[in-house]
């Protein structure tokens, strides 16, 4: 629809109201004129009054327009309700802000080296120009370049392969998990990749479990900080062993993902995330139930080694109507079915979300690259397998990348530069597709360390001992797929050795005690508790109330008549005057949106 014809629609549509409007006027009205129209039997009397208000209508008329066209103008007139109606708590998000498991990497780098040497030949025959040092670059303005490619390469491995053995298992970060007091667990987690946290989890409340300000209670093991990126040609202990930390005088070294990651001592994480200032904890994101979690906004990070409580303030926000012009939309909203999960082997996993203002600008945008591309992007939640990313590279050209993948990967470059461009642009275009009601949440939080030292005893027992000492992922016959840590490879298993192989939980406790290898229930002195904290983060995320404000914006005083009459109506047959204001409000957009043809 081109502009000029939508804003001849937006005129007809106010006519209609308008016109329902006066029609509901003259009936209950107590003016003269109107109640002889609408109740004389006699037609000349009829024409007699309709040709006086006529004369008076067209007066009438004329100042209302002048009036919405004033009031228009003018600041919209707002209603705000103290606990008006009953608050929501939202869906929680959880990403590593370092997305792999360090206790992990550490305990199986031989696997790691293996997997990018045999699989992509440490990307060795990728970007051969892009990684030489250009001859006026200064070191450091080379360094950081090579950071953003090295980046790039872990985007591709993202797209390409199921690393989900490194990634965040729920089932092992959880330590202890309760919401409004209920007991819960990884189930009421669902997996969500993302091209920067990997793998994320949501959380969303069953419905039956009534909304208090308890809260979602958390206890987490990050397994994030047992890498400690240090300078070059300094000693580290590693394994017992003393390691010199090589650099290199001798630049064209660097533009090797093998040297990054075996001789400067920097974990997979900080090449996936090349932040220098990297945060141990996790990123928090709180969205709308129902919606997409849209990863940079609204997150909020929180750095191991502390207990964190969101306090969430919450009102709800429904937006103005314009007179006749439904300007948003309403629940049930439709939905998109985005991929949350997949791997290798051709498996797809989705999960519904509400359709809004996000998802026709994602969807925008998507389109606009298959278009140009072929392809879609990672960058964006899709909606179909991983062979339709334009980062996705086949198995039989991981070590050598061919001019079509090239293509594809240059030609996603530029259009996602070009596309994100117009993102502001897109957001207004799409902006009818609002949700009318919606949630504005406002956070404060409060963090302390911990655990503290006096909390340590309990942490030990309850966590390292218990949870972490009987749990058993990623052990050969746990029924997972792995394609990373594939301990039915007897090459890896050869690489690793047979007492080696433990479990996700054992590595980390291996980690925790000194590397030593050695722990019993009995040795738990023997945890360096310096580690064991810097691994631990708490979180109480809880609604300050349990109803929220109600916020309704209103634009002209015709509009304000037009809600006293629907409101009036309704009065009688409300039943929950809680939930008033929403009634009215969803009652007059219905009315409104059935008078549009
Ligand atoms: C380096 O040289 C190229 C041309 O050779 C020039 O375009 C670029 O601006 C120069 N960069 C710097 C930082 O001087
Ligand atoms: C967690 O999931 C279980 C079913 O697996 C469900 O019965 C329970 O209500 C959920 N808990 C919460 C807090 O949503
Ligand atoms: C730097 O290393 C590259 C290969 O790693 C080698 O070809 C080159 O000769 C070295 N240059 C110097 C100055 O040592
Ligand atoms: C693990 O290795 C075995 C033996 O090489 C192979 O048959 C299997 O497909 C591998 N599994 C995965 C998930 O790659
Ligand atoms: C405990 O761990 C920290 C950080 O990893 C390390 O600096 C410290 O030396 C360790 N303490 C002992 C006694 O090994
Ligand atoms: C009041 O609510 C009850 C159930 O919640 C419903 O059955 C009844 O019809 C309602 N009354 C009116 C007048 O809407």
């Amino acid at each position: 629809m081109t502009r000029k014809s939508s804003g001849a629609s937006k005129v007809r549509r106010g006519a209609r109201t308008a016109y329902f409007v006066l029609e509901i006027y003259g009936k209950n009205s107590s003016l003269h004129g109107l109640y002889h129209l609408f109740q004389s039997k006699d037609m000349t009397r009829r024409a007699f009054w309709l040709i006086v208000l006529l004369a008076a209508t067209t007066a009438g008329v004329y100042h209302t327009v002048m009036s919405i066209k004033r009031y228009s103008a003018m600041d919209t007139f707002v209603q705000i309700q103290d606990e008006a109606v009953p608050a929501e708590f939202p869906d929680i998000t959880l990403c590593r802000v370092k997305p792999f498991s360090e206790s992990l990497l550490i305990h199986y780098d031989k696997v790691l080296d293996r997997y990018f040497d045999t699989k992509w030949s440490y990307f060795n025959n990728w970007f051969k120009e892009e990684r030489m040092q250009k001859p006026n670059e200064s070191n450091i303005a080379y360094k950081h370049r090579l950071s953003v490619i090295f980046e790039k390469f872990m985007k591709i491995v993202w797209a390409s392969e199921d690393f989900r053995d490194l990634g965040m298992f729920i089932d092992s970060a959880l330590l202890s998990c309760s919401y409004e007091g209920q007991k819960c667990d990884h189930r009421n987690f669902s997996l969500i990749r993302d091209p920067d946290g990997w793998y994320c989890y949501s959380f969303s409340p069953s419905g039956d479990v009534a909304v208090g300000t308890e809260g979602l209670k958390l206890d987490l093991f990050t397994d994030t900080s047992f890498y400690h990126p240090v300078f070059e040609g300094t000693i580290v202990q590693f394994y017992g062993r003393d390691v010199k930390i090589h650099g290199s005088e001798n630049m064209s070294d660097w533009n090797s993902l093998d040297f990054f990651l075996n001789t400067h001592w920097r974990s997979l994480n900080q090449i996936a995330e090349p932040i220098i200032t990297q945060s141990n904890g996790f990123r928090v994101i709180l969205h709308d139930s129902g919606t997409h979690p849209m990863m940079s906004l609204d997150s909020l990070e929180f750095e191991a080694g502390v207990s964190a409580a969101v306090n969430i303030g919450q009102m709800f926000v429904i937006r103005q109507q314009r007179l006749g012009v439904s300007d948003c939309i309403k629940k049930p909203f439709e939905q998109v079915r985005y991929v949350t999960n997949f791997d290798n082997r051709g498996k797809l996993e989705y999960r519904s979300y509400d359709k809004q203002q996000d998802e026709q600008v994602i969807q925008k945008k998507q389109e606009e690259l298959m278009s140009q591309c072929g392809c879609y992007s990672h960058k964006y939640p899709f909606e179909s397998g991983m062979e339709t990313l334009c980062y996705h590279v086949p198995d039989s050209v991981k070590r050598t990348p061919t001019k079509e993948v090239m293509q594809r990967i240059n030609c996603h470059d530029r259009v996602v530069a070009e596309v994100d461009k117009d993102t502001y642009q897109l957001l207004r275009k799409y902006s009818k597709f609002e949700p009318c009601r919606s949630a504005k949440l406002d956070f404060f939080n409060n963090v302390y360390e911990w655990p503290k030292t006096e909390d340590l005893p309990s942490v030990v027992n309850k966590y390292v001992l218990e949870t972490l000492y009987e749990r058993t992922d990623l052990l050969p016959g746990d029924g997972e797929h792995h394609s990373i840590l594939n301990f039915s490879d007897p090459d890896i298993v050869r690489l690793v050795g047979k007492d080696k192989i433990v479990s996700r939980q054992t590595a980390t406790l291996q980690q925790l005690f000194h590397g030593a290898g050695k722990f019993s229930r009995s040795s738990w002195r023997l945890v360096n508790n310096t580690r064991l904290t810097s691994n631990l983060l708490r979180l109480n995320i809880r609604l300050m109330k349990t109803k929220s404000k109600l916020i309704q914006e209103h634009p002209s005083l015709l509009e304000i008549a037009y809600l006293f009459f629907s409101a009036n109506s309704d009065l009688q047959q409300d039943n929950d005057s809680s939930s008033q204001g929403v009634t009215a409000d969803a009652k007059l957009g219905s009315e409104v949106e059935s008078t549009q043809i």
